[in-house]
Formats: structure tokens, sequence, C-alpha cells
């Protein structure tokens, strides 16, 4: 079997807690010789600005660079949320998106029927939902330049850049219609080209992409706030949504809500060789170190890290199932729980362990 180096990158927060459970996913699947994992640890983010004084310190970086994938938790902390843009946690995550040219982040937006009635959307809007958003997740006023801040007549502004180019927009695309292709052949593209520059070029270089490579395929184009409502007033008339980084982190935590916690969404974020897998949601300060935090989202990102650089659709079924089980039987976390009874993080792993066992 093939050896898989795995970089760990727990972060703040809640993140090793989830870690921990993502861990012992690995662990099961390596006993069972359905995989070889080896895996290592670095520090990112608050985590790392304490011990290295980065947040993305070359040692991780260079970890990074000689892994086969990347599996993160979260960062971001109240302890650094003051500090100068350099030094704050969330510019370990963006300097590892940039550094590795992850451009693509996939984010999969589905139900398990067993939550159908949690979410504040009404259930008949919502049964069998699947929607992947694909976020362009390395330019946009993220990246930008110029930024920063300036002082005129002490009216204090500041101001960031948002810009994309056709070549960043025709890559991230042509994933998002060859993704389309394997799925319902639809593709909707968010942007605001009513008004802004950068929309009006990501729109023209779909719209010539889809023309000249992708006649098959059925594109429409929408403006995100439009998309917003669109979302929570007709969700499934979605399939792939393509869009920018600013409006595809919006448009991902809203679109969560539809699946009854942000606790249960995983992403991917791919380049063409290498993948970082992390839950959608942040560090959860609020509720770090209480073992509340619901682990779900983290292991469905292993089970993204099996599919997408693993190739092993077999153990991602395996994992998805055994979640699937699991909230059938009714073992529910804090956030997706309706009554007192709920369990903690680990308890929710060991739930979910044991279905895997069922398989495996
Ligand atoms: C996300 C997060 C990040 C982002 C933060 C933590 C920098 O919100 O992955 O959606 O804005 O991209
Ligand atoms: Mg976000």
């Amino acid at each position: 079997m093939k050896k898989t180096n795995v970089l760990l990158l727990p972060g703040d927060g809640v993140g090793p807690e989830i870690m921990q459970e993502a861990i012992k996913i690995i662990d099961i699947f390596n006993s069972k010789n359905m995989s070889e994992i080896v895996y290592d640890y670095a520090d990112i983010g608050g985590i790392a600005i304490d011990n290295h004084g980065n947040p993305y310190p070359e040692q991780t970086a260079q970890k990074a660079k000689q892994s086969d994938c990347i599996l993160l938790g979260a960062v971001g902390t109240k302890k650094h949320e003051n500090n100068e843009n350099n030094l704050k946690p969330e510019m370990g995550l963006l300097n590892l998106r940039k550094s590795l040219d992850l451009y693509i982040n996939v984010r999969p937006v589905f139900i398990f029927q067993s939550l159908i009635d949690r979410s504040s959307v009404k259930s008949d809007l919502l049964n069998n939902l699947d929607i992947v958003i694909i976020r362009e997740l390395i330019g946009d006023v993220y990246f930008g330049e110029p930024r920063g801040f300036k002082n005129q007549d002490s009216n204090k502004t500041g101001f960031n850049t948002m810009s994309y180019s056709q070549d960043e927009v025709n890559r991230i695309a042509k994933y998002a219609f060859e993704l389309s292709k394997k799925r319902n052949g639809k593709v909707t593209s968010v942007d605001k080209a009513n008004v802004l520059e950068a929309s009006q070029v990501w729109r023209e270089s779909i719209e010539k992409l889809s023309k000249d490579t992708y006649p098959d395929v059925k594109l429409s184009h929408m403006y995100v706030d439009n998309a917003a409502m669109q979302l929570i007033r007709e969700p499934k008339q979605f399939d792939v949504i393509v869009t920018g980084n600013l409006f595809g982190d919006i448009l991902s935590d809203e679109a969560s809500m539809l699946t009854g916690s942000i606790g249960m969404l995983p992403s991917a974020s791919l380049s063409d060789t290498i993948g970082v897998y992390e839950p959608i949601h942040g560090s959860a300060p609020d509720i770090a170190g209480q073992s509340v935090v619901n682990p779900i989202a983290m292991i469905l990102s292993v089970a993204m890290m099996f599919e997408y650089s693993l190739n092993d659709l077999k153990v991602s079924k395996i994992i998805k199932d055994s979640i699937e089980n699991v909230l059938k039987l009714g073992v529910f976390t804090q956030d997706i729980a309706q009554s007192d009874k709920h369990v903690s993080t680990s308890a929710m792993g060991d739930a979910i362990i044991k279905e895997i066992k069922k398989y495996v």
C-alpha cells in the first residue's frame, strides 16, 4: 500500500479537540490496513504566534511543502485578534493557501435526512439538498494590492483592492465546469457585475469559457445579493455554484445553515498537486476546551481527504455512511441536539468509530 504523509495542523480554539477525533478515524483505517497514513504535526495561527512569533512559521511551511496532504483544525484567538495584520492568526491560514497555490475551495452543502428539521429553513425545501460551492481561494479582495491604511486630515481610512484577472477566473471556472459534468451539468456563477469591474471580468471570462469549451453545461449568472436571497428562498435550484473569494466565504456560511449547523460542513482547498482539508467553521473560542464542539465537519474533511487526495471513494463512503448511521441513532452534539440530551466531542467520535467498525 502507498504511504501517505499527512501534516496535521490543529491550530487554535476547538481545532485541537476536533483534530483528536480526526486522528481516531485515520488510526482505525490504518489498523485495518485500509490506509497507510503517516502523520506529523506543525503549528499554525495563534499557537504558532505564541511558539514561533509567526502565524505561518518557516518550519510549518517546509513540512507543508513536503507532505502529500494536510488536515487543518481552525485558526483564530481572542488573544491575538487586535494584532497588526501580519501577526493575526488568520494570516497563517491565508499564507498557507497562497504559498501552496490552493486556488480551488470545494464546499459541499448536503443534508443528512435525520437533521432535516434542524435547519431554520422549512424542511420541504431541503429534501435531498446537494449543492457544491466552488470558491476561488487565493485572489480577490483577500489578496489584492494595494491595501492598507491612510490618514488624511486625521480621518483614518482602511482600503483594499478587489481584482480578478481572466487567468484567475478561467482556472477556477474550468474546475467548476468539469465538476458539473459529473453532476447535473448546471453551473451558477455568482458576482456583482452590475457594480464591480472585477466582477465584469469574472462574468466575461466565464461566458467565453462556457461558449468555447463547455457549451453543454447550462451556465447562469446571479448577482451575489440575489444569490444570498435565493439560497434561502429555493435552495434546490442550485447545483454547482462558482464564485470569488469574498462572496464564497459569505455564501458558504449562509448555506451551512441549510444543513442545520455550521459544525457539519467540510471543505477541500486544492492546488493542481496538493489538498488541505478543514471544516468551514472557525476556532469557536467561546466553546473551546469544553468538549462540546461537533467533530463531524472535521471528520467529513477526513472523508474528503480520502476522496480527493487518496482517490479512495470506498473509505470516504464508509465515513459518510457511518456518520449518517450515528445521526439516525439519535446521537447528537449540542449544536444539533433538540433537547438537553447531547454527547461530548469524543463520544461523537467514538460513536462514529463504532459504526465504521461494522464496515471494516
Ligand atoms: C473560511 C474562514 C477564513 C476565510 C478566515 C478564518 C480567514 O472564514 O475559511 O471561510 O475568510 O477564508
Ligand atoms: Mg468563512
